[in-house]
């Protein structure tokens, strides 16, 4: 009884929001929720997660991205486009979800969480509660939510990660990126009861190296702090990625067959189905980090 009146209620905030013709009963359904984080800043995420959800996406799922690093709407840059309201326009009876959900490319979806999301506290309990009650509606039009955090530990980072039911922790094989993950892993263990992480180096140059720096994190957490992180895959250093944000147009559209793309496609495709990443950098691909690099 209580659960055909939730059912209900839940079909009706629906049609208010999307019209009838888009009800489907998802009511035993839920998407995952996956925050990516990072210890130091500027090691890859917001591209990591936009090209990310362009995969997913190319693999069948809704994904819905949130754009919750505060201040640094950098998202929106790589997407190449721009969006009118935030989230906190929510709480503006007259902006319906579906307004505020910008279309990006290749059908992914967006919502900035604004520098509103840093003035959550000082919101009223009914402002509160109506934005939480207008954003569960996400839930209907995604099958992956992605969260872009913030950097370091943070109140404002932790809080999304001990949300979300997963966490994508990226970092990069330099020790200050390695230490300052190290030390998200130990903040998120802290308060976390149910650890959920997986490990993703970004800008390697050979794959032994990202063995090698993944293995020793992973050993260092499992030891000293007691959790099993999981090994998600690497993406290469890859020059095309400085070039898709100069053109503000993703690199999996833009360059889809450049080694990082492919490595972001085989993280995708991991996160759905399991699996060890087996790319190889190309010979262009070293050419090309050996000569720019100079
Ligand atoms: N795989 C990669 N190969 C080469 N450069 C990269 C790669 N990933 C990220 N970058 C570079 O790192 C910079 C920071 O990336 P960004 O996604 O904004 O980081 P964050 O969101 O962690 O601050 C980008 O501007 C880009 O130049
Ligand atoms: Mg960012």
């Amino acid at each position: 009884m209580i659960d055909q009146a939730s059912k209900l209620r839940k079909m009706i905030e629906h049609k208010k929001i999307y019209g009838s013709s888009h009800i489907h009963d998802k009511s035993s359904y839920s998407p995952r929720i996956i925050a990516v984080t990072s210890g130091k800043g500027g090691v890859g995420k917001t591209n990591f997660t936009v090209n990310l959800a362009i995969a997913l996406s190319r693999l069948g799922k809704k994904v819905l991205i949130i754009d919750a690093d505060l201040g640094l709407a950098n998202v929106e840059v790589i997407m190449g486009c721009l969006s009118p309201y935030t989230m906190m326009d929510l709480l503006n009876g007259n902006i319906s979800l579906e307004e505020i959900i910008l279309k990006g490319p290749a059908g992914i979806q967006y919502i900035s969480g604004g520098s509103g999301l840093e003035q959550l506290s000082d919101l009223s309990i009914e402002d509160r509660s109506l934005l939480i009650h207008r954003l569960y509606a996400c839930e209907e039009v995604a099958d992956i939510i992605l969260v872009d955090t913030g950097a370091g530990v943070g109140r404002n980072v932790l809080d999304f990660l001990i949300a979300a039911n997963e966490i994508i922790l990226l970092t990069t094989p330099e020790p200050t990126a390695l230490t300052d993950a190290y030390a998200v892993i130990k903040a998120y263990m802290a308060r976390s009861t149910v650890p959920n992480i997986k490990l993703v180096i970004n800008k390697i140059y050979d794959k032994d190296e990202g063995d090698e720096v993944s293995l020793k994190l992973r050993m260092t957490a499992e030891k000293f702090l007691k959790v099993t992180i999981k090994n998600l895959g690497m993406v290469y250093d890859d020059h095309n990625m400085v070039n898709a944000i100069k053109k503000q147009i993703p690199l999996l559209l833009s360059y889809p067959d450049t080694i990082a793309s492919k490595c972001i496609s085989q993280i995708a495709n991991s996160i759905l189905h399991g699996g060890n990443i087996k790319i190889k950098r190309n010979w262009h691909d070293f050419l090309h980090r050996l000569i720019f690099s100079k």
